[in-house]
Parts: structure tokens; sequence; C-alpha cells
């Protein structure tokens, strides 16, 4: 059976802490000048059906350095676009590739992809889940302060892949997890249900902020929802982390934002540009984290 990674959900607690180490490791050894290339002339092949910036620059510079090359496969470049199947696609792809990246709408499309390649495939983003991002993430919070365990995050805005990824998180890695969004912006039940009572949902953001270890937002407004653009600012006035709001979560308390940002909107300037903002580790990370995720998957594949 192959192993993908289409949510945090497919790695193991002990997988995912073992992943952040090897982000370590690797992020060291890139610092330290030292070639090291398991996917020598190997390729990864990137379906994109959504726009990108960090996600498709950190998968192709991590395929450079692991002495392969990323194939970048935009929308209405391939036959994907034109209705070819995606089994069909998968297929093809997995006689050629090492492995695939696909950045979709619908979370079904890449399970779809996922469900006939034999080679891993890796979501970049879908409605549901940006697990990619939540390695990064989860590396710049232990690079700065160590464990997550035990510690309380407040997600404020909109209960959207982000925040479905930080849930899954969350009962992966004990932490809590304290959601604020307007009323009709909740994240999905399924996915935030805990037995364990680590996720607590408000509409009220000092309620979720109180405290916090960790402050974390995104877009008002994600990618395929341009059209309710105007709406979403009306309903998530108030919703907005600005310098009053993270005084009164702690006085160490980190912000996080996986970006692209809406200064304004989401986040103040003076906070996502402020002392206590990790957004461009996190940026970063992508890279780190991703070639650990890589080296995993090629690994636990027999790639
Ligand atoms: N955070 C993130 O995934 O950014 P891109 O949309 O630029 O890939
Ligand atoms: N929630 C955002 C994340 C972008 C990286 C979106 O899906 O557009």
């Amino acid at each position: 059976m192959t192993r993908h990674f289409l949510s945090l959900n497919d790695l193991s607690t002990t997988e995912i802490l073992r992943m952040l180490d090897r982000a370590i490791e690797l992020k060291k050894m890139l610092a330290r000048g030292e070639l090291y290339e398991p996917m020598r002339n190997g390729a990864l092949a990137m379906i994109f059906e959504k726009s990108s910036t960090r996600t498709r620059v950190s998968f192709e510079v991590a395929a450079i350095h692991f002495g392969g090359n990323a194939i970048f496969i935009a929308p209405g470049d391939s036959h994907v676009a034109r209705g070819e199947p995606l089994s069909d696609t998968a297929r093809v792809l997995s006689s050629m590739t090492r492995a695939i990246v696909m950045r979709t709408h619908s979370h079904d499309r890449v399970s779809e992809l996922a469900r006939h390649s034999t080679v891993p495939v890796i979501n970049g983003l879908s409605d549901l889940f940006h697990p990619c991002q939540l390695l990064a993430d989860l590396l710049t919070w232990v690079e700065h302060r160590g464990s997550v365990s035990g510690i309380e995050v407040a997600w404020v805005g909109d209960g959207n892949n982000m925040c479905h990824s930080w849930a899954n998180a969350c009962k992966l890695l004990d932490f809590s997890l304290r959601i604020a969004t307007p009323a009709g912006y909740e994240p999905i039940e399924g996915i935030v249900h805990d037995k364990s009572g680590r996720i607590t949902l408000f509409n009220d953001p000092r309620a979720a902020v109180e405290n916090a270890d960790l402050v974390v937002t995104d877009t008002w407004a994600s990618m395929g929802q341009e059209d309710e653009k105007q709406a979403r600012i009306d309903a998530f006035a108030g919703f907005t982390v600005d310098g009053a709001l993270m005084k009164t979560a702690r006085s160490d308390a980190l912000f996080m934002h996986c970006l692209p940002a809406y200064r304004g909107y989401e986040v103040s300037t003076e906070v996502i540009d402020g002392a206590q903002s990790v957004v461009w580790d996190q940026a970063e990370n992508r890279l780190h984290a991703q070639k650990a995720l890589l080296e995993f998957l090629l690994r636990e594949n027999g790639r």
C-alpha cells in the first residue's frame, strides 16, 4: 500500500515528531553546504489547480536540493483540465515520477489521485486541509519554544482548511485549540470534534486569545471564495488580530499566519510586522519540513 500525505492524520504522532527533528537536521545540513541527494535524477510532479508562491517554490527548491527536478503543471497546461480522468493521470505520472504534489479545490480530487497513484501523493492544499503548512508551523514553534504538547493555541478568523489542519495537529500532538469564528463560519463539526475536550469553539476573539501561547489567523476569503469577499469582510468585522487583541494573550505569545496576508483585514500591520510575529520563519520552514516529508515518503514507499 502506497503511503500518501493527504492530511496530518496520515502520520502517527511519533512520525510527526521524528519528521520535525529530521527537518531541523536537514536545515543544518543545508546551512553547512552538505550535498544530500536522495532524489537524484528523480522527478516530482506538481499539479496546481490554484495559485501558489510558497508551496510551489518550496517543493521545487526541495527537489533541486535533493538532486532531482520538479515539473510544474499549471491549470490548463495538462489534459487534467480537459477532463482526462485523474485515475489515468495518476497511472501515467506514477510511471515516470517519484512523487506527486497536488493543490486543488475539492479534497475528493486529491483523494482520487492518491487512490490510483503508486507513488506518494502530497496534498499541497485542498478546500479541507493544508497539512504541509502545519508541518512548517509546528517546526517553527519547536524552534522558537520547544515542545507543542500542552500549549494553548488560539485560532482567530475563518473555520477553513488551515483551521482544520490545526485541529488535526492538536489531537495528534496534544495541545489545546481555541477557535474563534463569526457565527456561520465555524469549521466542519466532524473535523473539530474531539472527545478529549482539547478543542473549544467561540464567537468572540477575546475569549479564544486570552492567555494563549500562540495566536494564528489566515485570510478571511480563501482561494475559490473571491465572490464572497465583501460579505466576508462585513461578517469578520472585529476579528482582526491587532495589538489590543495580542495584548490579551500571554506576554511571550507568538503570532503565526500561513501567508499570503491581507494587512488591515485579518491582521494589523503592527502585529504581522511586529516582534511576536514568526511568519517569515514559517514560510522558510516550508522548505525544510517538506524535505523531511519527501524523504520520509520516498523511503516508506521504497523509492
Ligand atoms: N502558505 C501557502 O501555502 O502559500 P502559497 O499559497 O503561496 O503556496
Ligand atoms: N486558506 C487559504 C490558505 C492559503 C495558503 C486558502 O485556502 O486560500
